[in-house]
């Protein structure tokens, strides 16, 4: 998927905002090498540095890379395959923040991580957990099957794991996981009733390809029309996330 990292910025800051709690559960030490795997534009592998950490990014979208580069010229960011990367030195954590779900390859992430670390290292990760945007995926789904978009309909962009199946993974790579949690976060949308479509334009083109311009934009008002019940709040919209949270420990 081609990103926009303008956008991204501009519009989705909360991606890393709420990024911020998952980094209190890394307690960085400084002079750690650490590994930010799903970097984005940097914010969060640039904070992990602030605290005194020695940083390295990897994100495999080159547009993603490139911003981070350009505004973080003292962090090293990598262009990486997160289910299949190398590096010569061996990490103290690696860290991963609203990635996970993007890789349906979850054992080769787990592998590439474990490789990656030194014994006692750590790695700590959120993700969007068993449920996750479950309402915003049955309504898109909903509304393809509506236009005859079957095909389309089957589309599985995300792997959103329960706690049981991801720490199952962790401890068959050889991970001990010293804490997991599975909880809802309604997580706010900006631009209002825009905002639904904007998540989608920005988040899961994947499921609107090949469709007409009209017809999409169509289609985007007939999702946000079936999700208002639920995600409209007194005019704040608000999105079902749902998140998966660990920290395991390479034994
Ligand atoms: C998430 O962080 O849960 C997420 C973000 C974008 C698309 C799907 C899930």
């Amino acid at each position: 998927m081609k990103w926009n990292a303008e956008l991204y910025d501009n519009k989705h800051a909360f991606v890393f905002e709420y990024g911020e709690s998952v980094l209190e559960m890394l307690d960085v030490k400084p002079g750690e090498h650490i590994l930010d795997l799903g970097c984005g534009t940097g914010h969060l592998t640039n904070e992990i540095q602030k605290l005194g950490a020695i940083a390295t990014g990897i994100d495999s979208s080159p547009e993603m890379v490139k911003k981070a580069r350009e505004t973080y010229n003292n962090v090293d960011f990598f262009v990486a395959d997160g289910a299949d990367f190398h590096f010569d030195e061996k990490f103290d954590a690696v860290f991963s923040n609203a990635t996970l779900h993007w890789i349906r390859n979850a054992d080769a992430v787990i592998k590439s991580v474990y490789d990656s670390l030194k014994p006692g290292g750590r790695f700590v990760a959120e993700m969007g957990g068993k449920g996750n945007v479950g309402k915003l995926i049955a309504a898109t789904k909903q509304v393809l099957i509506n236009h005859g978009y079957h095909k389309q309909s089957k589309t599985e962009v995300w792997y959103f794991p329960s706690l049981a199946e991801y720490t199952a993974r962790l401890e068959a790579q050889g991970f001990r996981v010293t804490f997991a949690a599975h909880f809802d976060r309604k997580t706010p949308l900006q631009d209002g009733d825009q905002g639904v479509a904007k998540w989608i334009t920005m988040f899961a083109p994947l499921y609107l390809v090949d469709i007409p311009e009209e017809e999409k934009k169509q289609m985007l008002t007939e999702v946000t029309e079936l999700l208002e019940p639920h995600y409209n709040e007194n005019g704040q919209w608000y999105a079902d996330y749902v998140r998966l949270r660990f920290t395991a420990v390479k034994e």
